[in-house]
């Protein structure tokens, strides 16, 4: 899967410590995932390398503008075939059944927005899907596109473990993605914290039927 991430910071993506290490960096390591970010501002045509203006009809803040945008992305669609996705707070609620459609693509296009927005022509002409990473608002996309690339990463061949699918899959079928029972480890003793007698006795049905009763 290769990731294009359109971004007015691309050091927060490349020099990112969160992509070269665990999951995420093996994946990289693997070739299971590449990720370039590209600068929006690079595109900009104004003398001062603008890339935003107030917007018509006046209001708070400034607005991302056309130019940039366009050439911009105009520019990664010719080596990038996949949707083009812009990360808004006004996007679809990104869930785990969404990732896993959008990592059955081999290619994504990730717009991160600054300051107020975008102008509204990018998305009408641009942009294909649009997702919230969840209801508030952060200064920027590059942690929701990182978050995207993460959720995304995790549900593709290869990229995790065996143990590490195992969890993945309880996760999601038995517990249907909501919910989880309590875990814990070693010690069964912590100061005097103790683990539950049930997930000591060995008994699979009783730990089963424990771990059900104690969803939350
Ligand atoms: N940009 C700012 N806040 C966001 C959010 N919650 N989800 C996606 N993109 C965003």
């Amino acid at each position: 899967m290769h990731f294009d991430i359109l971004t007015l910071f691309p050091s927060f993506i490349e020099d990112n410590p969160y992509f070269k290490h665990s999951i995420i960096g093996r994946a990289i390591e693997q070739k299971i995932i590449k990720v370039r970010a590209h600068d929006i501002r690079k595109h900009s045509r104004n003398k001062h390398n603008k890339v935003d203006d107030t917007p018509y009809g006046g209001g708070a803040g400034m607005l991302m503008t056309c130019q940039p945008l366009f050439d911009s992305i105009k520019a990664i669609k010719k080596k990038n075939k996949g949707p083009v996705i812009f990360l808004t707070p006004q996007g679809k609620q990104l869930t785990n059944t969404r990732v896993r459609e959008l990592a059955k693509n081999p290619e994504l296009i990730l717009l991160c927005g600054r300051y107020e927005g975008i102008d509204q022509r990018v998305r009408d002409e641009l942009i294909d899907e649009e997702y919230s990473i969840g209801p508030y608002v952060l200064t920027g996309g590059e942690l929701p596109a990182m978050v995207l690339v993460d959720a995304v990463t995790r549900q593709l061949p290869g990229a995790l473990h065996d143990d590490e699918s195992a969890l993945e899959d309880s996760f999601s079928r038995k517990l249907k993605g909501k919910k989880e029972y309590p875990h814990y480890t070693k010690p069964a003793n912590f100061k005097g914290l103790k683990v539950p007698d049930v997930l000591l006795s060995g008994n699979h049905a009783e730990i089963e039927k424990w771990r059900m009763k104690n969803l939350r």
